[in-house]
C-alpha cells in the first residue's frame, strides 16, 4: 500500500519533470483542421513533425482524449495551417475546450475539402495514412497533397508553456535549401 503511493508520488515527480523538459523544447503552433459532415473542425497543436520528404510525410499528436479529432479522423484527410505570431490571440481563444475553432479568422475550403486559413504562413492538405495508438495519444501521419505558401511572417512559438514571437531579424545564420 505504502509502496504503491511513493511509486505514483514518483511517477508524479518524472511526469512533471517530463513536461518541463519538453517545454524547453520550442515549437511553431498550428491549426489542425477538416470538415467532417461539412462541419468544419480544427484542433491547436505544437505537435506537428515532418517525418518524410519522397513521400511527403508530417505527423501530429491528437490527445486520445480529444472529442474534436474523435469527429475529425472520419474524414481521412485534414488540413494543417502555420500560425503566425499575429495569430497568438486566435490561437489562445482556440485551444479552450469547446471553443469555436475559426471564430475571428477568414478560412475557406482547400481543394482537398479541409477547412484553410487565408492568412496561414503556409497551408497544407494530407490524406491520414497511419494512426498510432502511442501512450495517451496517437501519432498520425499524412500524405501532402496540396501545398499553399504565403509570404513570410514572424512564426508562432510556443515555449516553456507560453506562447513566443521569433525575432527573424536575429537570424544570421541560414542553413541551405530550407
Ligand atoms: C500550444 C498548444 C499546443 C497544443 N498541442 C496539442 C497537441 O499537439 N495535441 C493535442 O491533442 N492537443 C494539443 N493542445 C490542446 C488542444 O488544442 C485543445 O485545447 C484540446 O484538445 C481541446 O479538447 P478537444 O480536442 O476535446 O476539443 C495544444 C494546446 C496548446 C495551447
Amino acid at each position: 500500500m505504502a509502496r504503491g503511493a511513493s511509486t505514483r508520488a514518483i511517477e508524479r515527480l518524472i511526469a512533471g519533470a517530463f513536461r518541463t523538459a519538453l517545454g524547453r523544447f520550442p515549437t511553431g503552433v498550428a491549426l489542425v483542421t477538416a470538415a467532417p459532415g461539412g462541419e468544419p473542425a480544427g484542433l491547436i497543436v505544437n505537435s506537428l513533425t515532418s517525418v518524410s520528404l519522397e513521400p511527403p510525410l508530417l505527423s501530429f499528436c491528437p490527445s486520445r482524449s480529444s472529442l474534436t479529432w474523435a469527429r475529425m479522423r472520419r474524414t481521412q484527410r485534414f488540413g494543417v495551417n502555420v500560425l503566425a505570431r499575429r495569430h497568438e490571440g486566435f490561437a489562445r481563444r482556440a485551444s479552450q475546450r469547446g471553443a469555436d475553432r475559426f471564430a475571428g479568422v477568414d478560412w475557406e475550403l482547400g481543394p482537398g475539402g479541409a477547412p484553410l486559413l487565408t492568412d496561414a504562413l503556409a497551408a497544407l492538405e494530407c490524406d491520414t495514412v497511419a494512426e498510432h495508438a502511442a501512450g495517451d495519444h496517437w501519432i498520425v501521419v499524412g500524405r501532402v497533397e496540396n501545398i499553399r505558401i504565403s509570404p513570410v511572417d514572424d512564426p508562432l512559438v510556443f515555449f516553456v508553456g507560453a506562447f513566443f514571437g521569433a525575432d527573424r531579424g536575429r537570424s544570421v545564420s541560414p542553413i541551405g535549401g530550407v
